[in-house]
């Protein structure tokens, strides 16, 4: 009996002690690496635009507004130099996302890349 009452605070300890070694965050493990080679417009460039875009260029906010939408491929690299003046607030064109902060500058390097690269439907 006392044998295995000991056996279980031995084990409990030993679960405590690995477990308080987890103090480990994200960002420690895996520094943020922005990766801006063969950008994918479906798994990159669609969801940042979604994201930060579609509450004015969405499917209906763009009629309700009467501006630009900026749903389909077609769409996005349509109005494509247009998106990465706006983002990054080149002289000429209006800033975008209106009136809010600027996208930080890895979702900007990833729209800029893809649209150097042709901005493929990919
Ligand atoms: C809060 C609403 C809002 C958000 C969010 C927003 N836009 Fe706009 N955007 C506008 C409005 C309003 C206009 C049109 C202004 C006009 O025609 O006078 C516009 C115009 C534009 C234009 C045309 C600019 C020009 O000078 O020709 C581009 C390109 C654009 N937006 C890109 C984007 C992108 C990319 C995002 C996301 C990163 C974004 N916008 C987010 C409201 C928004």
């Amino acid at each position: 009996m006392m044998k295995s009452i000991s056996l279980f605070i031995m084990v409990s300890a030993t679960l405590i002690f690995i477990q308080s070694c987890y103090y480990d965050n994200e960002e420690d493990l895996f520094p943020q690496v922005c990766d801006t080679i063969d950008v994918s417009f479906e798994t990159q460039v669609l969801p940042i635009i979604e994201f930060n875009c579609h509450d004015c260029h969405g499917e209906l906010t763009s009629v309700q507004r009467g501006i630009f939408r900026f749903v389909s491929y077609d769409d996005i690299k349509a109005k494509a130099d247009s998106i990465v003046g706006a983002i990054s607030w080149e002289k000429g064109i209006l800033p975008m996302p209106d009136n809010l902060p600027k996208l930080d500058n890895c979702d900007i390097s990833i729209i800029r890349s893809w649209v150097n690269a042709g901005a493929p439907d990919n």
